[in-house]
């Protein structure tokens, strides 16, 4: 018997998209959830849009894509708190090692870091990086920081990396990670 998605239908997911070389998975994983009819809203870092043009998200989440804090908007409350006020699940796949770091010390340069911390939504989030940068213990605390404050994680997987080094921090897979989204609405 095929597994229902119905739970899912309507759930407003903040799409968080950091500058991993992993970023144009993310155009997959809308594509994955708005088939599930989840609302999907993208926010990106501005490294991330040198790796994935905001119109591939935009066309694929089905909603206006997010990626600037000073952007004058037709409504007069800034946009990060909306998205902040209004998200069911703060969802950052991929989550690169500065933007963990941004995170566990509260640092808020971009309008990601800035919904994070404005947010009180649950955060899931899958890092992807170079596995030397993952293994470093500065990212390993930070992870330990997040995970003490609550926030799930989606482990990276072992593989051939962008960089050419074998090794963990390869973003989990498209699937995992809409399958965890599904999961946390189930629960
Ligand atoms: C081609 C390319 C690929 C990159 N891939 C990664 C990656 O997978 N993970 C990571 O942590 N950083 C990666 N970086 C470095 C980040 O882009 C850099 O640390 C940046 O400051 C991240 O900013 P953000 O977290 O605000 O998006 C990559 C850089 C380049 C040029």
């Amino acid at each position: 018997m095929s597994e229902s998605y119905a739970h899912l239908k309507g759930k407003r997911v903040v799409l968080g998209v950091s500058g991993s070389i992993a970023a144009y998975k993310a155009a997959d994983i809308c594509s994955q959830l708005v088939k599930w009819e989840v609302d999907v809203h993208v926010v990106m870092t501005s490294e991330a849009t040198k790796i994935i043009a905001p119109i591939t998200l935009q066309t694929m989440s089905r909603n206006s894509v997010s990626t600037d804090m000073w952007e004058v908007e037709e409504k007069w409350e800034p946009g990060h708190i909306d998205l902040a006020d209004s998200a069911e699940l703060l969802l950052i796949a991929p989550a690169t090692a500065h933007t963990l770091a941004k995170f566990a010390h509260g640092l808020a340069p971009d309008l990601l870091s800035n919904i994070y911390l404005a947010t009180l939504a649950p955060v899931m989030i899958a890092p992807a990086m170079n596995g030397k940068m993952l293994d470093h213990p500065v990212t390993q605390q930070n992870i330990a920081t997040l995970k003490q404050r609550g926030h799930s994680f989606i482990e990276p997987d072992i593989g051939m990396l962008a960089c050419g080094y074998e090794g963990k921090g390869k973003l989990a897979s498209v699937e995992i990670i809409c399958q965890a989204v599904s999961e946390h609405f189930k629960s």
